[in-house]
């Protein structure tokens, strides 16, 4: 059995949640590679919904177990609180979720520190989920963080606590905040959670190495998607990890030769939550009946997505930098009613055609999508789940994917419920899923 890696194509919310939770089922393992409480994972089962943050949606499963891997930020009150959610729904979660020692710990004042520089005057604001992700990873890079493993030793926790939350109170007063800043018992609080979360910490690299070495498969879930990528994205409009298919190595410790397939999660359409620059933005009447149809409002902050037409380029690039071997193309009935759908099939700037994704926002800012018009199907899809049911238009709407993206669609979802997916029959999808 495989180990692969299922991640987001386009700039998060393309469905991984459902599609990792469907898939779980042929891996003894689920493992989330980086990121933190800032993912909103939503995962159907008949009547019942969970949005899962930070556990991966395999805890879902009886049987499998679950990793948070040392590339996660990771905010015990947040962890906690989701595992009594799980509890509360009857799941088993002590022996199946294993937590990394080498996680990065999220202290409230990180929280302080990106409210401070998401309103700073000279700053870009990023439109972030204001759960303190992005200076929690600041720290553990400045080589200032706090990790699980220290988070379980009093004695040493508790100085870099003090020191590190001593820094960001500074921070805060010398930019002129002065409330909110007294610590009301937080450290006592972590060290109450650390009990918790205690027989769940591990050493989790040698936990998915040894279980690879016996045999056992690891399915990777990756959180946010690659535009969001610290690197690849539309820097500084991105998170601040390895979201591309590169971050399951560095993120959980199994080396890249270990892995043998990569899985690309994307929207019939395309959304983004936040600010920064976004090509095929549909600010008419056409984006808010997408909004409507696909249900398009943050999991995690309820913000209304940004919704706009399949971006061929941005498709071709995050092939490109993950290496995807097959594309699941999710919501693909929130699309049921339209006339046309329109597909960007290529940037221009000016009169120039552009080839590559832009490194600066400025280039990006200066992008005119061109657009190819596809008849829309205008019959249900909802809940096919066999290729060859669907519409012949919406069959076409996929080859065109398919040809402009240069990677094949192997599998579709029609629904949120783990029933409403087609997989295609000889597919390189198909084989990594038998
Ligand atoms: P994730 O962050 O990538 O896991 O995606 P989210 O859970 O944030 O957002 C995807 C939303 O679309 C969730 O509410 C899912 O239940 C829903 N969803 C997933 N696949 C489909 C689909 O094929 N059709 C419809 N209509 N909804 C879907
Ligand atoms: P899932 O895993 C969509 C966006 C935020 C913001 C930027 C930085 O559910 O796909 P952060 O709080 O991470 O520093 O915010 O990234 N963002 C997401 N957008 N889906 C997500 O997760 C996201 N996680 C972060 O809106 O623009
Ligand atoms: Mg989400």
């Amino acid at each position: 059995m495989s180990n692969i890696i299922i991640l987001g194509a386009q700039w998060g919310d393309e469905g991984k949640g459902k599609v990792v939770d469907l898939f779980s089922e042929r891996f003894d393992i689920v493992a989330r590679y980086q990121g933190g409480h800032n993912a909103g994972h939503t995962v159907r089962i008949g009547d019942r919904k969970f949005v899962l943050k930070l556990i991966p949606s395999g805890i879902l499963r009886p049987g499998r177990k679950s990793v948070i891997g040392n590339g996660l930020v990771v905010d015990p009150a947040a962890l906690v609180s989701e595992i009594e959610m799980l509890e509360a729904a009857g799941l088993q979660v002590d022996g199946n979720l294993f937590v990394s020692n080498r996680a990065q710990v999220v202290l409230p004042t990180h929280r302080l520190m990106e409210k401070l520089s998401e309103a700073r005057p000279g700053r870009v604001s990023i439109g972030t989920t204001s759960r303190g992700i992005g200076p929690c990873y600041e720290d553990k890079i400045g080589r200032r963080g706090i990790r699980m493993g220290d988070l379980l030793d009093r004695e040493v926790f508790e100085p870099l606590f003090d020191t590190l939350e001593a820094e960001h109170q500074a921070a805060a007063r010398a930019l002129g905040l002065a409330d909110g800043l007294e610590d009301k018992g937080v450290r006592a609080e972590y060290l109450r959670l650390a009990e918790r979360i205690r027989p769940m910490v591990c050493d989790t690299a040698r936990l998915l190495n040894d279980a690879i070495a016996a045999g056992q498969s690891v399915m990777f879930e990756g959180a946010q998607g690659t535009m969001l990528d610290i690197d690849h994205g539309t820097y500084p409009f991105v998170t601040s990890s390895s979201a591309s298919a590169g971050g399951a190595s560095t993120g959980t410790g199994v080396p890249p030769t270990r892995i043998h397939g990569i899985v690309g999660v994307s929207k019939a359409y395309i959304t983004r939550v936040g600010a920064g620059p976004f090509v095929t933005e549909a600010l008419d009447s056409w984006g808010d009946q997408i909004r409507t149809r696909g249900n398009e409002f943050g999991s995690v902050t309820g913000r209304p997505r940004r919704c706009g037409w399949f971006d061929v380029p941005l498709a071709r690039y995050s092939a490109m930098i993950n290496g995807f071997d097959s594309l699941v193309v999710t919501k693909l009935d929130v699309l049921d009613e339209m006339e046309k759908i329109p597909v960007c099939v290529a940037y221009r700037s000016g009169r120039k055609e552009v080839t590559e994704m832009p490194a600066t926002i400025k280039e990006m800012e200066r992008l005119e999508p061109v657009y190819e018009c596809l008849p829309g199907w205008r019959v249900s899809t909802f809940g096919i789940s066999s290729y060859s049911e669907l519409p012949p238009l919406a069959r076409g709407y996929l080859d065109f994917l398919e040809k402009q993206t240069g990677v094949e669609v192997g599998c579709i979802s029609t629904g949120p419920e783990r029933n409403q997916t087609i997989v295609r029959p000889g597919t390189h999808f198909a084989r990594l899923f038998p």
